[in-house]
């Protein structure tokens, strides 16, 4: 089967089964970045209601850059990783300061910001600029490990490289940003860790690992630490 029956495949899926997520309703580049942010150590449930109540105070990318640390880390009370939001409003008065108060959609400019590692680049410049720019999170790298039968541990090492490069491989020409969200939504709704619900995925006759029956050990159980 050839990649591209597999992206329209996915595509199709998310069209019919995607949540209607916040962050889903308009691709405004500060709206992106903002979920992403709070999205990358958190779970969509715990994130919804802060992003909203975020938004409603900080509404604009200048909002939040005019705003005092002490009212940021106030909002992100219960969210955890308090660098995150320390490293979200020191960005946010960069974007001011060196680019207009516009959110940059050059790569360069964009890893350039505090807090933006190749995860949040690439969900910025694929889902806000539609950028040919892969994502690799805990669902897609379960998803990815799965749908092509890898063995080794996707989120170490060697297999680091390879999970990254899958999801390059994989990259529609367009509708980018849907596409890295539904890979994610596919891990997130149907391709979960413990009892997947194979018969539901558009991916199932690809899929490696449902061919196989290992499911339960794609990826490897994480290593204690
Ligand atoms: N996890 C991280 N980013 C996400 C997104 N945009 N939608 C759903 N789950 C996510």
């Amino acid at each position: 089967r050839t990649l591209g029956t597999l992206r329209r495949q996915v595509l199709a899926w998310f069209d019919a089964n995607q949540r209607s997520l916040p962050w889903r309703e308009n691709r405004d580049p500060y709206r992106v970045w903002l979920s992403e942010v709070m999205l990358q150590q958190t779970t969509v449930a715990a994130v919804v209601p802060y992003f909203q109540r975020f938004l409603k105070t900080f509404p604009t990318l200048r909002d939040l850059a005019a705003a005092d640390e002490q009212e940021v880390l106030k909002l992100w009370e219960g969210l955890g990783y308090y660098r995150r939001a320390r490293h979200l409003h020191a960005a946010a008065k960069r974007i001011i300061a060196d680019h207009g108060g516009k959110f940059p959609a050059d790569a360069t400019a964009v890893a350039d910001l505090p807090g933006v590692g190749r995860y949040i680049l690439g969900a910025v410049l694929s889902q806000a600029f539609e950028q040919k720019f892969p994502i690799v999170e805990a669902n897609s790298l379960r998803v990815l490990a799965r749908l092509f039968g890898y063995r080794n541990d996707p989120r170490e090492g060697e297999g680091r490289v390879w999970v990254w490069e899958a999801a390059t491989a994989v990259l529609p020409e367009k509708r980018i940003g849907d596409f890295n969200q539904a890979v994610m939504e596919l891990g997130a709704l149907v391709c979960t860790p413990t009892s997947p619900k194979c018969p539901s995925c558009p991916w199932a006759k690809s899929c490696i690992a449902n061919r196989d029956s290992l499911q339960t050990l794609i990826p490897p159980p994480k290593k204690p630490p």
